[in-house]
């Protein structure tokens, strides 16, 4: 994804679109440190097919993160991270240290990476429809209630959040 300093583009505005530009260049710093603040490199391993993997991708996408895909399958990665098969789900991904699997939701992660506990990572075993990536208008506005699992280095588990 594009990290490149918005200001340029957005001063260059401001000469060809007058006063709402101007104020986007005078917004532009405040906006820019936010999104760095907001800013987690995502790497995701997902089957190539995998369409709701490329929905939680644009899940997290629109709540800042930065992901990089590779389209190797999940499994042999899953394991070698160490996260258990019965915790499993279509995707795998790595973000500041910790193992994501499945369709976590954005303020999840968020909350990992600022509470930053000592576990693997978070889990939403399975795909339950509703949760991020699985709420399309395919699924005709079904939810299912899931937790979001936090999975400690010992493989055990605790609720990390009830998704009602
Ligand atoms: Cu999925
Ligand atoms: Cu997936």
């Amino acid at each position: 994804m594009n990290t490149s300093d918005p200001v340029v583009p957005a001063r260059r505005g401001a000469l060809q679109w007058g006063a709402g530009a101007l104020a986007a260049v005078l917004l532009a710093p405040l906006a820019r440190a936010q999104r760095l603040a907001d800013a987690h490199a995502v790497e995701v391993w997902k089957d190539a097919s995998c369409g709701c993997c490329n929905d939680w991708i644009a899940h997290m996408t629109q709540h800042g993160f930065e992901v990089t895909a590779h389209d190797t399958g999940n499994n042999a990665v899953r394991a070698r991270l160490g996260l258990a098969a019965k915790y499993g789900s279509c995707h795998t991904a790595l973000v500041g240290g910790y193992v994501v699997e499945g369709h976590v939701h954005a303020d999840d992660v968020r909350r990992l990476l600022r509470e930053r506990p000592q576990a693997l990572g978070l889990t939403v075993p399975g795909m339950p429809i509703g949760s991020p990536g699985m709420d399309g208008p395919a699924y005709g506005g079904k939810r299912d209630r899931y937790d979001t699992l936090l999975v400690l280095r010992d493989g055990s588990s605790r609720v990390f959040r009830r998704h009602a």
